[in-house]
């Protein structure tokens, strides 16, 4: 499918994504020729910019490997007006300036808005838009990305989908998760669906549980403010994490087509088994980084960082152990693990499959490592790897683990695109697969919520501390029952 021409309006242009992602991803996109001809860029926001300044001030962070020809072409391609978002008196100077490049470009009346903006004017901008007609045409198409994050608990995102749909119908709304736009997420998909070998054995026959672990060395930066009211499971867990789980768990869709991947992803949703408020504590860790010495300097606690409550209980980690009620999975468990200040940044899906039957080798003794696992890894180092045991050469049975090991890397010239670059190039096509669905998000805050109200009603749920640069709280040990954590850093 080719994307369509039309104008992208970006509301939030003065925002840190617009400069760091979007920019540079549509330039990304120019580079490999996949940009409409008939294309542009409106950057809208409260500040006064004329469009040569917006123009430079998106320079900041385009990648390097491109010509100056090109930068050229795609920086007159961006347009920027001021206007007070939340304010309906501005929206006819938005939609007479849209009408006016479109004409002058030779667009097509087409536009998809992106709402990069805090999460409070989700609901405004739409309706603003809805106020001059900029939600619905006779001809042509108008689209609307929603960024994250998509309420804050099951509540408010209900409402949020409310009201979305009271200016713009379902297969209008793009809702991001740029999880989704990952290469490695959708690789999964092809990993599973394209291999007579793995999907046979995926299911509770022959796999013993499945991890998923997404690190970050990084702490909260300058986010303290925001953080402090999110926490990972509103920030990593309800959306990225469960979207993984999704696309590891589900069936296989009768088409590779938006509604009907949604659909399983729902399913699997659907089937999640209800963590119960006073069940809290025996499935769920959560822990809080503290201060500590990381190769000699002193790494500040979160509670001392920026914008955040020095009496915080936010949750910086958690871990978590669920099932998903249906058939294929009856009986697995499913590990979740992600945290800020941890060793390392990785994100990968473990597949620990069960253990042979009989010991036949009696030198075998550490039989965990000899469990073959499939260790999809999402970052970096982007690849899939396969462990299995192997006859150590020489007398006797020794038997050892090896790995079978591809890399995204090995493919030579092969360039992976970033997250942003896909998602964009499918709004324009009008593909919403990797989007999440109204209903699914609605789901995962269904699952997840009763666990925050447990954080939030009872206070002799612990939050436990671990220092900067760890793997967590030691007691996470203790919810993966007949196994371990892996611990990507030591392979
Ligand atoms: C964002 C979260 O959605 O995802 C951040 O708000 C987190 O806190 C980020 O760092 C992780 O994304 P990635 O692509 O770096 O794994």
């Amino acid at each position: 499918k080719q994307a369509e021409s039309h104008i992208l309006v970006i509301f939030g242009a003065s925002g840190d994504l617009t400069k760091r992602k979007l920019i540079p991803a549509l330039l990304e996109l120019e580079k490999q020729n996949l940009l409409p001809d008939q294309f542009a860029v409106l950057g809208v926001s409260r500040t006064e910019l004329s469009d040569e300044v917006f123009r430079s001030r998106m320079t900041e962070f385009l990648p390097k490997d491109v010509s100056s020809e090109l930068i050229e072409k795609f920086l007159n391609r961006l347009y920027y007006q001021a206007i007070s978002t939340a304010d309906a008196y501005d929206y006819p100077v938005l939609r007479d300036r849209l009408f006016t490049i479109a004409k002058e470009n030779n667009i097509p009346e087409n536009f998809i808005f992106y709402l990069s903006t805090p999460p409070s004017l989700y609901e405004i901008i739409p309706k603003n838009l809805a106020s001059v007609e900029l939600n619905q045409a006779d001809d042509g198409f108008r689209r609307l990305i929603v960024e994250k994050p998509f309420g804050t608990d099951l509540e408010s995102a209900k409402e949020l989908n409310r009201n979305l749909l009271d200016y713009f119908k379902e297969e209008q709304i793009y809702r991001i998760d740029h999880y989704l736009g990952k290469e490695t997420v959708q690789n999964l998909l092809v990993t599973r669906f394209s291999n007579g070998i793995f999907e046979p054995i995926w299911n509770h026959n022959f796999i013993h549980h499945v991890e998923i672990t997404s690190a970050e060395s990084l702490g909260v930066e300058n986010r303290g403010g925001y953080y402090d009211h999110s926490g990972a499971m509103r920030d990593m867990v309800q959306n990225h994490l469960l979207q993984l789980v999704g696309m590891v768990a589900m069936e296989p869709p009768v088409i590779i087509e938006a509604d009907a991947i949604r659909n399983e992803v729902l399913k699997v949703f659907q089937s999640l088994r209800p963590i119960l408020e006073d069940e809290v504590a025996n499935y769920v860790i959560r822990g809080q980084y503290i201060e500590s010495h990381i190769k000699g300097n002193l790494v500040k606690g979160y509670r001392q960082e920026d914008g955040v409550n020095p009496e915080s209980r936010t949750e910086t980690f958690m871990a978590m152990k669920f099932f998903i009620d249906n058939w294929r999975w009856a009986g697995v468990p499913f590990y979740i693990r992600t945290g800020k200040k941890l060793p390392t940044r990785v994100t990968e899906v473990v597949i620990h499959f069960k253990k042979t039957p009989h010991h036949l080798f009696g030198n075998q003794i550490n039989t965990e490592q000899t469990a073959n696992q499939l260790v999809i890894r999402i970052q970096p180092d982007e690849g899939i790897l396969l462990k299995f045991g192997m006859k150590v050469p020489g007398a006797g049975f020794r038997v050892q683990t090896v790995n079978m090991d591809f890399h995204y890397d090995d493919l030579a010239n092969v360039h992976l695109p970033a997250a942003y670059e896909r998602l964009l190039l499918d709004s324009m096509q009008g593909d919403a697969t990797l989007y999440s669905r109204g209903d699914a998000v609605e789901k995962a805050w269904d699952f997840v919520q009763p666990i925050i109200n447990a954080w939030n009603n009872n206070p002799d749920i612990p939050i436990y501390g671990y220092p900067a640069g760890t793997w967590g709280p030691d007691v996470v040990d203790q919810l993966v029952e007949d196994g371990k954590w892996r611990y990507p850093c030591k392979n």
